[in-house]
Order: C-alpha cells, then sequence, then structure tokens
C-alpha cells in the first residue's frame, strides 16, 4: 500500500555515491528531506540537485538533512556532481541514492509508470525524527521543485509541532497564525499573550508564538 501522511517510513540501505547509506542512521534525530530524480545528467535535475546544496545553511539551521535518488549507479552520480558542482556553482555534498535494483524507489513509491516508464517522478517526502512521514509531493519530470517550499513547510511543521497554531495560505516564518480550531477564544487569549484577533468565531490570528 502507498505510503500515507503519519505512517513510520521504512528503513533501508542504499548505495549512494558516498557509500552505502541507511537511512535511520543516517537520519539519527534529524529531519529528513528525500527526494528523486528521474535521470543523472539531465537538466532540471541539475538545476535542482545544486538547489538543494546551495539551500544547505537553510537546511542545517532546521536540523534537516537531504537524500536524493535516482536509478542510475553511484559511479554516474560521481561524475554529474562535477557538471553539477560546475554548472550550479556550488559543492554537492548530500547522499544521492544509487537505486539501480529500484529497492526504494519501489518502498517509497517514486515509479509512476503511466507518467515515466522505469524512471523515478520527482517525489518529496519529508520525515521527521520520529521517522514519520509528515509531507509527500509529486511533481511531474518536466516540472522543477521550489525547494523553497519544502523549507516553508518544514517551517510550518516544526512551529505547529510546538505550538497551538496552524499556518495560513502562503504563510512564511515570522507571519501571523491561525488558532487551531480546538482552543476556545477565551482560552486562546491567555495562551497567546501576543493578542487573538477574532475575525469570525472559528477564525481566530496570532501573532507567531515563537517569534
Ligand atoms: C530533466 O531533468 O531535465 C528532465 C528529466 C526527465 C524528463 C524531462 C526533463
Amino acid at each position: 500500500m502507498a505510503l500515507q501522511l503519519g505512517d513510520t517510513v521504512p528503513d533501508f540501505t542504499q548505495n549512494s555515491q558516498l557509500g552505502p547509506i541507511n537511512l535511520y542512521d543516517f537520519a539519527g534525530d534529524s529531519w529528513v528531506v528525500l527526494f528523486s530524480h528521474p535521470a543523472d545528467y539531465t537538466p532540471v535535475c541539475t538545476t535542482e540537485l545544486g538547489e538543494v546544496s546551495r539551500l544547505r545553511a537553510e537546511w542545517d539551521k532546521r536540523n534537516v538533512k537531504t537524500i536524493a535518488l535516482s536509478v542510475d549507479s553511484a559511479e554516474s552520480h560521481k561524475g554529474w556532481i562535477c557538471d553539477i558542482n560546475e554548472t550550479q556553482s556550488t559543492s554537492v555534498d548530500y547522499p544521492i541514492l544509487a537505486d539501480e535494483d529500484k529497492k526504494v524507489s519501489d518502498l517509497y513509491g517514486m515509479i509512476h509508470p503511466n507518467s515515466l516508464n522505469n524512471l523515478t517522478v520527482r517525489s518529496v517526502f519529508i520525515i521527521d525524527p520520529n521517522k514519520k512521514l509528515r509531507l509527500q509531493i509529486t511533481y511531474p519530470a518536466s516540472t522543477g521543485r521550489n525547494f523553497h517550499e519544502i523549507l516553508r513547510v518544514i517551517d510550518s511543521l516544526q512551529l505547529t509541532d510546538h505550538h497551538q497554531v496552524a499556518t495560513p495560505v502562503n504563510w512564511k516564518d515570522g507571519e501571523d497564525c491561525v488558532v487551531v480550531p480546538s482552543i476556545p477564544t477565551d482560552e486562546a487569549r491567555n495562551k497567546f499573550p501576543k493578542g487573538v484577533t477574532e475575525i469570525r468565531p472559528y477564525l481566530r490570528m496570532t501573532p507567531q508564538p515563537n517569534k
């Protein structure tokens, strides 16, 4: 059955250009962004893997480790990384799984044969430190991902794990949040001393609690 949000993600050990990677050991107490791409030496993928590398400081700030995956070999990844580094002005330092036997792709449902035969589509999985799946998005091969959106979701998850708020449309770190429906407004006014604005009884806003 397909992985669903809240599921414990399956562990695996797979080869990469950095040697074998065991997911759970690699993750430790960190969050993980696991993302697949169709193939090495392709233009969109080249820009994506470069961007993930350039965003290293943003991942580190949030305690996130990144892992890429395609069904190409570790040797192919090594050659391609030289191109990524040269063309994208970066230095790829994270593992790219060499899923030649499609073990991980099958475990995580990254191959969608009616979209792209025998190759992985652009899947993204956000995995929390308890190894629970917190987000999955699947993009078509022709659309490069926006990794700032992935960072934005991680900001929201890390905030809402610790505060009884949710984040509204287009929210970015530092902006007002939504008080979760289970808290009555009177209680919310005590809980959120920065203030609660009741727009409707079910729609209450408060400044971001941890800022
Ligand atoms: C690319 O990364 O450029 C790409 C890969 C597969 C299909 C289309 C584009």
